[in-house]
């Protein structure tokens, strides 16, 4: 199951199993990288806004050192909301600390500028404490930007993180190149059927992130899942994982532990059964409005999402 692959709108192929950097610490992630190539995952999940892209470049370049070969490594990295109106000037900066002359896809990370000359290089505020937004300018004028880069083959594939239905909706009457990927936090907590539905309905691939529920998680303790991964004899962690194969979706799976990094490899077919178990769960979870994200709210900005937490 690790080796599946699912075809993006640009006729690539992404791997199923990405690993996530994250908070992947300094004098970590690059042992993080190279062990996981090694062990055989394919795609490599970075960020500027991670501030290790440096250390994921070594850590590619220690794979490729050993004998993996660059065209059959999924890298994805995302442009930050200080540079949407200089995209690819961010993306070059990626693209040196990376090592690499290309990623395979290139995301905005968020739909929102933030002032690129503001008190912070990455996340600045205003004097109150709130985000110093760029206000006039639109997620549209970013796309436009970040399809220019295409023709520069400096990126084979383009595409958006954490973008709902109504920022899409906005989107796509204006778009040239249709997002191959929208890479959004997913997890049973957090089914986001909705734009998982739109976006299988548009050609979008659909990537989850913090399928564990992300750092210091209570999710392997969730009852569904400890129900199905009792069933299976696997680890919740599997279930985790396997519950977006199962959807259809890739997955990315942060970790820095060698042990783990092996055990996240360990996927299973999830059967109609266990995922019933897991939707009732989700389904559960939505209409009484407990759904839970991780990542959203430390954000602080209304993204579009139903549950706006
Ligand atoms: N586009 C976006 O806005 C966005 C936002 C968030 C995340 N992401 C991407 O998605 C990736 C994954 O999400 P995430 O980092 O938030 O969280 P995650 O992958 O859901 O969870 C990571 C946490 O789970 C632990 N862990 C990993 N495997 C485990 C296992 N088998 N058993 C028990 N614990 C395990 C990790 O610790 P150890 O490292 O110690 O194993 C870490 O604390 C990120 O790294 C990033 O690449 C993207």
């Amino acid at each position: 199951m690790a080796d599946t692959r699912f075809k993006l709108n640009t006729g690539a192929e992404i791997p199923a199993l990405g690993l996530g950097t994250w908070q992947s610490a300094a004098g970590e992630v690059k042992n993080a990288v190279s062990d996981a190539l090694s062990l055989g995952y394919r795609h490599i999940d970075a960020a500027y806004c991670y501030g290790n892209e440096d250390e994921v470049g070594a850590g590619l370049k220690k794979a490729f050192d050993s004998g993996i070969k660059r065209e059959d490594v999924f890298v994805t990295t995302k442009l930050w909301s200080t540079y949407h109106s200089r995209v690819e000037e961010n993306l070059d900066m990626s693209l040196k600390s990376l090592g690499l002359d290309y990623v395979d896809l290139y995301l905005v990370h968020w739909p929102v500028a933030m002032n690129p000359n503001g008190n912070h290089e990455k996340f600045p505020k205003h004097p109150d404490g709130s985000r110093d937004l760029v206000k006039d300018w639109s997620h549209i004028q970013t796309w436009k930007l970040m399809e220019k880069l295409v023709a520069t083959g400096k990126v084979k594939a383009i595409g958006v993180a954490n973008y709902s239905v109504r920022f899409l909706q906005e989107l796509l009457p204006q778009a040239t190149i249709v997002p191959a990927v929208n890479q959004i936090e997913n997890h049973p907590s957090l089914p986001q059927q909705e734009i998982v539905d739109f976006c299988k309905s548009k050609g979008i691939h659909i990537t989850a992130y913090s399928p564990l529920g992300s750092t210091g998680s209570p999710m392997f303790t969730a009852a569904p899942v400890v129900e199905v991964a009792k069933k299976r004899s696997v680890t919740p962690a599997v279930v985790l994982l396997s519950y977006h194969i199962a959807r259809g979706s890739s997955v990315l799976a942060k970790s820095v532990n060698p042990e783990r990094i092996k055990a996240n490899m360990e996927l299973i077919k999830l059967d109609d059964t266990d995922m019933k178990v897991l939707n009732d769960y989700s389904r559960d979870l939505e209409s009484s409005g407990k759904v839970v994200r991780y990542v959203y709210p430390a954000f602080g900005v209304d993204f579009g999402f139903p549950d706006k937490s």
